[in-house]
């Protein structure tokens, strides 16, 4: 397994707010994790990369990441989109591109790397000199997804990157990000709201309840199961 959380609790001050996540991601796969608001899941993210201290097992490669410090977790291999985006305002298109390759030495990989974002998404190239500030909402999402590709990552964290698109721009995000996972191999753990675009993405799921993982199996079981379909497939 690339990544493995067991029994996972973490706190914000005196409040616990997850409380026993357990989930694992294997090299090159990619997992969703579906909860309600409020659930945990950007907290379980925040806890995996030492944004949030935690308790129980976390390991990534086989060693304990837990207690690390973020910048630590990112120098592994661990690229986060973090719920809404967090994309440089002030800096261009391709400015936030070369920021998110910063521990990378090797320029030609980056310049490469760069061109393949753009084709990936097409609207950044016509949008390439602009501030990020200056982009649809769109757009900010796809640059929050290609500056986490540009660190070369080896496992990518997702953070409902469909939030506060219309349906069409979040299937076209969500279609993009499929193809990047197709054609590089990077592991995925995709926190999502809307089921059916992680079902689109991920070849298995966990569902948290209040600060626990209740549930989890393949896609294609959770599709089909009658609670799922209720609470996150809209019947
Ligand atoms: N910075 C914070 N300080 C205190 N409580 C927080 C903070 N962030 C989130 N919470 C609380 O932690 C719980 C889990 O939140 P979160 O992980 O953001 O859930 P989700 O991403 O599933 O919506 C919620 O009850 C939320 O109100
Ligand atoms: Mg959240």
């Amino acid at each position: 397994m690339l990544l493995e959380l067991e029994n996972v609790t973490a706190s914000y001050g005196p409040v616990q707010v997850i409380d026993g996540v357990s989930l694992s991601v294997p090299d090159g796969g990619a997992v969703g994790v579906l909860g309600a608001n409020g659930a945990g899941k950007t907290t379980t993210l925040r806890a995996i990369t030492g944004v949030v201290r935690a308790g129980g097992e976390i390991r990534f490669d086989g060693r304990s990441i837990r207690g690390m410090r973020p910048d630590q977790v990112a120098a592994l291999g661990i690229a986060h989109v973090p719920e809404g985006r967090g994309t440089l305002g002030d800096l261009t298109v391709r400015e936030n591109l070369r920021v998110g390759a910063y521990l990378r030495r090797d320029r030609a990989g980056i310049a490469r790397d760069i061109d393949y974002c753009l084709e990936l998404f097409p609207q950044l190239q016509d949008r390439i000199r602009s501030n990020a500030s200056a982009l649809s909402g769109g757009e900010q999402q796809m640059l929050a997804v290609a500056r986490a590709f540009m660190a070369k990552p080896r496992l990518l964290l997702l953070d409902e990157a469909s939030l506060g698109l219309a349906p069409g721009t979040a299937k076209s995000v969500y279609g993009a990000i499929r193809r990047l996972r197709a054609e590089s191999g990077i592991a995925m753990l995709v926190v999502e709201q809307n089921a059916n675009l992680a079902f689109s993405l991920v070849d298995e799921a966990v569902v948290l309840e209040t600060g626990r993982s209740v549930l989890s199996g393949p896609t294609e079981e959770l599709r089909t199961m009658d609670e799922i379909r209720r609470a996150y497939l809209g019947g």
